[in-house]
């Protein structure tokens, strides 16, 4: 069983690796969740977190919001792609649910501290809040567990601009703390994301039936659907965040390669680049990450609609 803090900017797909994270019990135990500006602001995400676990019946789990900005650059949304309250624009569920009184970097320190070894950070936003963390207090980097992280991009294109991944791109500062701290890190990248999609098919089956979570993703799957795309285009839907969710209980989904990486804050056109050196020789410094190299998509696929299958 796997101890877990979910660092979020919900997020369409956010969303849903909140309901496999839920849907995962013998696996995952979520500690807490953190929030962070992001696909929109923390002032949507904050609301958006309490509305999906209210939704999926679990306000016992705390939520601490986190920071409204990023620490160095302007902000920079996703709001065209996961509508402006971030779950394409469906009403969020009403909750009574608050956060909690400490901030999401202060969180994050209390629970690494309390019990050394054992907490995984699992962010899946830009690393505002993570970076945040580290430099209050330092020693969660030996305390940690392990962060399994979604984001950047190493050999292939970016998502935001033509060489960055959306979340390292929104805080490429942040994210080269959180690279540099040397703590183990698994990085989700869109190496492996990008391919790793549900069909419009298996959303039909997968909320063919059932109660409110399916009824909800069903909404914000039928927004996806409905944005305006090429007509030759296939509708897939990239499952990042949920992919990276579940690579924390099942590692063996990625074939991993540890390497050095870092991340470009100086380019004209390359601010954000993840800059992996899959070559040993050429690295500049010991492996810092563990790279994804493969992925088995199909086997994801089919763990992710069993298991929220059931929701
Ligand atoms: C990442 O960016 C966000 O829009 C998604 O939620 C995911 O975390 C993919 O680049
Ligand atoms: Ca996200």
């Amino acid at each position: 069983l796997q101890r877990i803090i979910l660092d979020t900017d919900p997020g369409i797909d956010d969303a849903l690796a909140f309901f496999l994270a839920l849907a995962s019990p013998d696996d995952i135990k979520l500690e807490a969740v953190t929030t962070v500006s992001g696909n929109v602001g923390v002032e949507e995400t904050t609301p958006n977190a309490l509305a999906l676990l209210t939704l999926a019946g679990r306000t016992d789990i705390p939520v601490a919001r986190g920071c409204s900005l990023p620490l160095v650059r302007e902000q920079v949304k996703a709001d065209y792609y996961h509508g402006h309250n971030g779950l394409g624009d469906v009403a969020r569920p009403a909750t009574t649910m608050q956060v909690v009184a400490q901030h999401a970097a202060q969180l994050i320190i209390e629970k690494v501290m309390q019990a050394p070894g054992e907490i995984t950070l699992v962010p899946i936003g830009p690393l505002t809040n993570i970076a945040m963390a580290l430099r209050l207090e330092p020693r969660i980097a030996q305390n940690v567990r392990e962060v399994v992280i979604m984001g950047g991009a190493l050999r292939v294109p970016g998502n935001t601009t033509p060489t960055a991944e959306f979340n390292i791109y929104a805080d490429p500062h942040a994210a080269q703390i959180v690279f540099q701290a040397g703590w183990p890190i698994r990085l989700v990248s869109l190496d492996v994301t990008e391919i790793t999609c549900l069909r419009p098919q298996d959303f039909a089956e997968l909320t063919a039936s059932g109660g409110p979570v399916k009824s909800f993703i069903r909404a914000m799957i039928d927004f996806h659907l409905r944005k305006p795309r090429p007509a030759n285009e296939v509708p897939l839907f990239q499952m990042h965040d949920p992919l990276c969710l579940a690579t924390v209980f099942q590692p063996g989904l990625i074939t991993w390669q540890p390497v050095y990486a870092d991340v470009e804050l100086n380019g004209t056109h390359t601010l954000g680049e993840t800059v992996a050196y899959f070559k040993a020789d050429e690295a500049p410094g010991a492996p810092n990450i563990q790279a994804p190299v493969a992925v088995d998509s199909a086997r994801f696929i089919k763990l992710f609609m069993e298991r929220v299958g059931k929701a």
